[in-house]
């Protein structure tokens, strides 16, 4: 049999498949790397599920999902069409030992018509704790053989506490290598998060001041303007430090603050991601309040629209003590950042969906200036936008025109949709690649997730131990409640109105287009 490239022909497994993951992000992702000729010209999509379905009822399910939910819009008969003949369904059940050896034979003959041994990806899109069974099931078929050639996806959450993760890591490592285990946190798809890498490696310019002697602080927001929506089940017990702090902010933060990677081959980048983790100075448990603030969202308006308190939400608990707002402030005990804050909030029915970075700059040593001169003066801030804008945007000083020495902000522009014109792949695309290619540098290593639990771990069980008695603390449609704001105030800082107000401050702005080459 023909050997096989790192991107040659592939197979996804997915268990699972009749969910609300294949159906919104994992098949649209599919199909647009199918339209823009990403996926080896041999593929197949098995999707697995226990509900009976005929192939083709399965193949028009996935069909209304992704003319919801692509960015491409509807689809196109003919396109679809091709794209549907490389979709396959089967009923199982997951314990059902039986259905996995068929499943063997099933891609044992699939390579023996291709005549070559196809990447195969078992993408688990099953509740965690079936993750065993599945895992089981598919090494007693031997289907976890070819190390080169075979990987499992796991999804988040990635356990629920740092004893659970590492029960996790050992059920997934009893039967796969770590090479071949995929922990997904799709933040690390997002073409500007992955832009940061770029942003901070390959110029010379912001390396040299990265670092404690130039920035003062750093600001991480995820905010979202949506609440639990149809997720009370899962979302009520888990909060937003699990859902959203533990991994994708955690995620933003090694990003920033890692040192340089000697090359991006995928251990040498996430041994640096976990050197940060492990920096993280540890929160004292009695300290917890003057380094972590929670929140739950009351009633309140949301673009005019009225929107229920979070424990009148379905399938939430009338007097839920989960959190829908996580703020914390933690410090990287290392040469580069020692004792520069690092500011991180994530909340749900806030007043936009907005997730930037902001990396505060230090004020100059000596105000050469006179006073009349630096009123409007402010310090350097560069902000790095993750969504829903794409780009990157600096301030800094200018002088402004006239006889006399005024000075003030002005704001260069970086938006990735002007300067490249060209739309920006779903996260789900970026990593769904990455497995067909088996490039594991986007995805958690089993050291990296436990790692992550650890830094939340006090402040989880401080928040476990003591009921909150001010909940609901903050409004749908603010910026979540007054403690957050206070926490940064007593360091004498207030978080940073997102660049979309920010922008509506009348900074003057220039904007940055691709640079001819
Ligand atoms: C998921 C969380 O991981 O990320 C959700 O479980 C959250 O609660 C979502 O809404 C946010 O993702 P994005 O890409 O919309 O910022």
């Amino acid at each position: 049999m023909a050997t096989n490239p790192a991107g040659g022909p592939a197979i996804f497994v997915i268990f699972g498949a009749g969910g609300d993951l294949a159906w919104r992000k994992l098949i649209p992702a599919l199909y647009h790397l199918f339209l823009d000729k990403w996926l080896p010209e041999k593929f197949l999509i098995l999707g697995q599920g226990h509900r009976h379905m005929s192939e083709a009822e399965f193949r028009q399910h996935l069909r209304q999902g992704v003319d919801k939910f692509s960015r491409r819009g509807k689809t196109a008969d003919e396109k679809w069409d091709l794209y549907a003949s490389h979709i396959s369904f089967i009923t199982s059940e997951l314990d059902d030992s039986q259905s996995y050896s068929q499943l063997a034979k099933m891609l044992a003959a699939r390579d023996k018509e291709w005549n070559v041994r196809a990447n195969r990806v078992f993408y688990l899109a099953v509740p965690p704790r079936l993750i065993g069974t599945v895992t089981r099931e598919l090494a007693k078929a031997r289907l976890n053989q070819d190390r080169q050639r075979t990987r499992i996806v796991v999804e988040k959450p990635f356990g629920q506490d740092l004893a659970s993760a590492r029960e996790l890591n050992r059920v997934l490592t009893a039967d796969f290598a770590e090479s071949q285990i995929f922990r997904i946190d799709h933040y690390l798809g997002k073409e500007t998060v992955q832009n940061i890498l770029a942003f901070r490696f390959a110029n010379t310019l912001f390396e040299p001041v990265w670092n404690r002697r130039y920035i003062d602080h750093v600001q991480i927001t995820v905010a979202e303007e949506v609440g639990v929506e149809n997720r009370g089940h899962y979302y009520d017990g888990t909060g937003a430090l699990r859902d959203m702090m533990q991994n994708h902010l955690c995620q933003l933060l090694c990003l920033i603050a890692m040192e340089p990677p000697l090359s991006f081959n995928a251990d040498e980048v996430r041994n640096k991601k976990v050197d940060v983790l492990r920096a993280i100075r540890p929160i004292p448990p009695e300290e917890v309040h003057h380094f972590a603030v929670r929140g739950q969202y009351g009633g309140g308006w949301i673009e005019g629209q009225q929107v229920p308190a979070y424990r009148n939400e379905v399938s939430v608990a009338p007097d839920s003590a989960t959190e829908t707002f996580a703020a914390m402030k933690l410090f990287v005990d290392n040469w580069r950042w020692q004792d520069v804050p690092f500011y991180l909030r994530t909340g749900k029915r806030l007043q936009a969906r907005i997730s930037e970075i902001s990396i505060q700059f230090k004020p100059v040593p000596h105000q050469s200036f006179p006073a009349t001169a630096v009123q409007d003066w402010r310090p350097n801030r560069l902000i790095i936008a993750i969504q829903p804008e794409e780009g990157i945007l600096l301030r800094f000083e200018a002088k402004y025109p006239g006889p006399t020495m005024r000075l003030s902000p002005v704001i260069m522009q970086f938006y990735y949709r002007e300067a490249f014109r060209t739309r920006l792949p779903e996260a789900y695309e970026t990593l769904l690649l990455d497995l067909v290619w088996g490039d594991a540098t986007l995805f958690m290593r089993a050291d990296q997730a436990e790692a992550a639990w650890t830094v939340v771990t006090p402040v989880m069980e401080a928040w476990e131990a003591a009921r909150p008695m001010e909940f609901p603390n903050y409004q749908a449609g603010t910026w979540g409640p007054e403690a957050a704001d206070d926490m940064l105030a007593r360091d004498g800082h207030h978080w940073v109105m997102p660049t979309f107000l920010q922008c509506q401050e009348e900074i003057p702005v220039c904007r940055v287009t691709m640079a001819p080459s």
